[in-house]
């Protein structure tokens, strides 16, 4: 579909869960309370191959499964093995913290996985739970070791913050030197508990990089569904991408909507409007429940309603016109 400012909407981010395995600091801190979906309150698996099969209809091709933490919710690979069979679908890729990823991998590989994004912010173990509130950091790293193993495309997703991880900017690169991984940075954006943090500038990362490595070279290849820019430093196996939805505002070329677990789509990160596809599928009080054509059809107008009202950018710039008030992983980033 194309959207009223010309844009091509082909790609949607699943959440699958608002759970997680972790605490990261600007994402889910542990303390804060925040209530947890029931789990009558979360789409189902059959459910969301139904939102699927009415987004391929209407044009998205490619999908995200996200959470919270993808690989906490049961059943994960079964899921990706469905949408992976539908018509119409050209690619399931999925975003994960990367602690359960080792142990799923066969799963996620036998289902057709078709490339993982794995969040890593440092390499230094203490850090590592300085951030996410847990000790998992050697997990992260047979996760992503695995993966690579397996011949899967890997991305690895790093959030800087000042004088916590942003001098590791080096050690992180150095990722994509000895292994087939891209290494992206996405700048902090003022979501959730991300708002007590002050974005690191991808401007200055870049510049750091291209001071310690004076050949670097755009690098223009397709590397996935997304905003990324992305770089290539002689020598290196993967290429260093960068996220700069604060310091390089992307939304012109913006080409998704979001699916939350409660099944709301999702047409921006940064407002808190959503269209509701739970209600097609277990009523309200006024309304009966629908058949499965009927049901096609109320999703694909949803999915058309929440496309044309996707605004034309995001407001992270002002922070007093952000309407999302929801944390990062009842979004799925
Ligand atoms: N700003 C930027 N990225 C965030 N993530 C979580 N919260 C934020 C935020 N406020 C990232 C995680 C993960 C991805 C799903 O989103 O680090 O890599
Ligand atoms: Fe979990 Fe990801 Fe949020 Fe960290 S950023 S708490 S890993 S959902």
């Amino acid at each position: 579909m194309i959207d009223r400012f010309g844009r091509k909407i082909e790609y949607m981010r699943i959440s699958i869960t608002d759970r997680c395995n972790l605490r990261c600091r600007y994402c889910m801190p542990a303390g804060i309370k925040t209530e947890k979906l029931p789990m009558d309150k979360i789409l189902t698996y059959e459910e969301i191959v139904e939102v699927v099969r009415a987004a391929v209809d209407c044009g998205i091709t490619r999908f995200k499964i996200t959470g919270g933490e993808p690989l906490a919710r049961k059943g994960c690979p079964e899921l990706i093995r469905m949408i992976k069979k539908i018509p119409g679908v050209q690619q399931v890729t999925m975003t994960t913290n990367g602690v359960l990823l080792e142990k799923f991998l066969p799963e996620l590989m036998d289902a057709g996985l078709d490339a993982v994004n794995i969040s890593l912010d440092t390499l230094n173990p203490q850090t590592f739970k300085v951030i996410t509130g847990y000790d998992y950091f050697e997990n992260v790293i047979r996760g992503i070791n695995s993966a690579v193993d397996a011949g899967l495309p890997v991305k690895i997703n790093s959030v800087l913050q000042k004088g916590v991880n942003d001098n590791e900017w080096e050690e992180l690169i150095n990722i994509a030197k000895d292994k087939k991984a891209d290494v992206r940075f996405i700048e902090m954006m003022p979501i959730g508990c991300g708002r007590d943090y002050e974005e690191v500038s991808n401007e200055k990362v870049f510049q750091r990089i291209r001071d310690k490595y004076p050949a670097v070279i755009e690098d223009i290849s397709i590397h996935g569904n997304g905003p990324a820019r992305y770089v290539k430093i002689p020598g290196f196996m993967g290429s260093i991408g960068f996220i700069s939805a604060i310091h390089g505002k992307f939304c012109g070329e913006c080409n998704r909507i979001r699916l939350t677990a409660a099944g709301r789509i999702k047409p921006c990160l940064c407002y808190g409007n959503t269209y509701d596809v739970f209600s097609v599928f277990r009523g309200n009080e006024t309304s009966d429940i629908y058949s499965e054509k009927s049901r096609h059809e109320m999703l694909k107008s949803v999915i058309r309603k929440a496309v044309n009202n996707k605004p034309a950018q995001h407001c992270f710039e002002k922070l007093s016109e952000i309407t999302e008030s929801r944390e990062m992983v009842k979004i799925g980033g």
